[in-house]
């Protein structure tokens, strides 16, 4: 196993000779060790089934089942499925994922800390996800941005994203909308927390996820505070140039390991959609989102 950086960036490093059959438990080690701390670990040269790959994600973790079963890879559901490339004339999995900056079930009350994405098919032209590093982005904020958000609360939803599924056709959506908010209400997490394995300070939020900021009493504060977090962070630069935002484009037998809790992420828009379909496989390591999380 070689790790290095990866080429002409300062995002991510790049793993090469690693097979995770023949993996020992040092080496597993040495690997999340490297998604800690570089954020983004691209395994190259990997060419495994779906069983395959959920084995290695296993290695790295307790996997999490996506809780929307329309996702599901058909015979492993704890394999996620990105797809717009039906198969025997039928959908797999879900098209257009992701388009939204967010991190990984970020409007759940237990989110998993390591996110890993095997692409299948790669678009030959608009490939990529963006991707923010909000440990860096939290050190790059200015200082009374820093003080005003001390000892905050933001509140995390799927509202705004939620996809209607298949048999949701025809329902009120005044129903569909009650049902997300009873199976997964708001959560409220800390604005910043100190990351369990590192000790980095992340700033926890999301354009696409987060609906709310709240002082340490519970009382809502002025919406314009998130606003300015996203823009201070570059999530509303439709540019993508913003000093924080880092593309990566993965080749064939690429697959992305990345830390969860301190990036966020966002799948590039195109438009001209080309064939692209992408398994993920998420898991839980050996602690919470940060350790002021006591959920079973
Ligand atoms: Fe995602």
């Amino acid at each position: 196993m070689r790790i290095a950086e990866r080429p002409g960036t300062t995002f991510g490093v790049t793993v090469e000779d690693f097979d995770h059959t023949t993996a020992s438990e040092a080496d597993i080690d040495k690997l999340k060790q490297a998604v800690y701390t570089s954020k983004m670990v691209v395994l190259r040269d990997q060419d495994l089934t779906a069983r395959q790959f959920l084995d290695f994600g296993t290695r790295l973790g307790r996997p999490e089942a996506y809780y929307e079963p329309m996702y599901h890879h058909p015979e492993f559901e704890e394999i996620f499925v990105s797809s717009n490339v039906p198969e025997n004339g039928q959908q797999i999995g879900v098209p257009k994922t992701g388009k939204f900056w967010h991190a990984d079930y970020q409007f759940m009350p237990d989110p998993f800390g390591i996110t890993l994405i095997y692409p299948q098919v790669i678009p030959a032209r608009n490939r990529g996800t963006y991707y923010i590093d909000m440990g860096r982005a939290y050190e790059r904020l200015p200082g009374d941005l820093k003080r005003e958000i001390a000892g905050t609360r933001c509140r995390h939803s799927v509202r705004k994203y939620f996809k209607i599924r298949p048999h949701d056709v025809y329902r009120p959506i005044s129903e569909i909308i009650d049902e997300v908010e009873r199976r997964t209400p708001a959560v409220v997490q800390p604005t910043a927390f100190l990351h369990p394995m590192t000790g980095e300070t992340v700033l926890y939020l999301s354009e696409g996820f987060t609906v709310g900021i709240e002082d340490g009493a519970g009382d809502e504060l002025d919406g314009d505070l998130l606003r300015r977090l996203f823009e201070a962070t570059g999530q509303l630069d439709d540019t993508f140039e913003h000093e924080n935002v880092h593309l990566l484009s993965p080749v064939k037998g690429d697959l992305l390991i990345w830390d969860n809790r301190s990036l966020i992420h966002r799948a590039r828009h195109t438009a001209t959609p080309e064939p692209t379909v992408s398994y993920r496989v998420t898991v839980h390591d050996d602690r919470k989102l940060h350790d002021g999380l006591t959920t079973a």
